[in-house]
């Protein structure tokens, strides 16, 4: 089965082809990205704009690459929300419009459940790894720009919420925080960059909802204590890079051990957890991949740690949307194929379905 994924949620126009569950034939992405990186965010009405200039080159360029003709997709998965509305229409129309003219089956994605699928693709066939039911249950932290939040799964679609960012999210807390220490956008990438070689004990910053039994995050306080660090100590990170490299390495610790923290919670609380995934754009940091690898590595039942197998679907991509809708189709049958909204805010409850 071979499944065209089209993902527009934020400033990226993605589309590619995935065959079966994981197998990906093509992943192609303009993003406009790089205009807004000096605004350290993204103007909505000219995302839009773009990712209608780019939408019709970037299918073309997904099928070329795939080595496919329209006859040959069986169905199109796309994302439905939550994300910037004109954005997700550009999205969403296209796939009806298209899906109208193949006479294929349309899936409507919950963008946080393509990140949940994302840790399965793979490149080749030779790659492939199969989804078995002894995976799950499976624990996966899903930590981007725009979402934090804990699954506990015992299938794809059924499993629950454990905890949400109760704020900011993980990768909105790298982004505020670099533009405090005047890194550029996405800030994920330069703090970790700017962290390098750094002393992560050098400054301390709190660890939060330490006392909280419920398994939420928040960040919006520790980039609250990188401003007053910066203001008190009259730090300029700018004018001395030793300072910028410890402060940058302190502020990723502290986010990193926050995500780890929740994350050893729920495994001491879930005791037959059998894989941990780490997934969206905050799991490309290598320091949290290693706080994950030691957490996996003192739970007695050694649950085994994924993370996406490339960079690339890490971020946002329609790779991921397109393996969602997959697994969807394969847990649900046709009703995965029930019409749908396009909605900027689409309650993460519905991502997966409740047991
Ligand atoms: O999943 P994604 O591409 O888009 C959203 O759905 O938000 O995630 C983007 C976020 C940004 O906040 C970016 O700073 C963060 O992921 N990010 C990282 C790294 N690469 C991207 N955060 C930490 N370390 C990284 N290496
Ligand atoms: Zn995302």
């Amino acid at each position: 089965m071979n499944i065209l994924g089209i993902e527009t949620s934020c400033d990226e126009t993605a589309v590619a082809v995935v065959e079966d569950e994981s197998v990906v034939l093509s992943n192609v992405i303009a993003s406009s990205r790089q205009s807004f990186e000096h605004l350290a965010g993204v103007i909505p009405e000219e995302a839009a704009r773009r990712q209608l200039e780019c939408m019709i080159p970037v299918l073309a360029e997904a099928l070329r690459k795939a080595k496919l003709n329209w006859s040959a997709i069986d169905a199109i998965a796309v994302t439905k929300g939550p994300g910037l509305l004109g954005s997700l229409l550009v999205g969403t129309t296209t796939a009806r419009v298209l899906a109208s003219i193949i006479q294929k089956p349309l899936i409507g994605v919950h963008h946080t459940f393509g990140h949940l699928s994302s840790t399965w693709l793979r490149e080749s066939k030779n790659e492939k790894r199969k989804t078995s039911h002894s995976d799950f249950p499976i624990l996966t932290l899903s930590a981007s720009g725009g979402h934090t939040d804990l699954w506990y799964r015992s299938s794809h679609t059924r499993g629950m919420l454990l905890g949400r960012t109760r704020d900011d999210a993980a990768g909105e807390a790298f982004d505020k925080g670099a533009s405090l220490l005047a890194l550029p956008y996405p800030g994920g990438p330069s703090i970790a960059k700017a962290a390098e070689g750094g002393d992560p004990k050098r400054y301390a910053f709190p660890l939060p909802l330490e006392h909280d039994e419920t398994f939420d995050f928040s960040f919006s306080g520790l980039k609250t204590s990188l401003k007053y660090l910066l203001r008190d100590f009259r730090l300029d990170p700018q004018s001395d890079p030793g300072i910028l490299r410890n402060i940058a390495a302190s502020y990723q610790f502290a986010i990193c051990r926050h995500l780890a923290d929740k994350v050893n919670r729920a495994l001491c609380r879930h005791l037959g957890t059998r894989e941990v995934h780490l997934v969206g754009g905050v799991s490309a940091n290598t320091h949290l991949r290693q706080w994950m690898t030691t957490i996996c590595g003192i739970h007695d039942a050694k649950p085994i740690l994924r993370f996406p197998s490339s960079l690339a679907y890490c971020t946002d991509n329609a790779a991921m949307i397109a393996a969602a809708g997959f697994f969807l189709h394969n847990e649900l049958g046709d009703r995965a194929f029930e019409s749908f909204e396009t909605s900027a805010t689409l309650p993460l409850g519905e991502t997966v379905l409740r047991k």
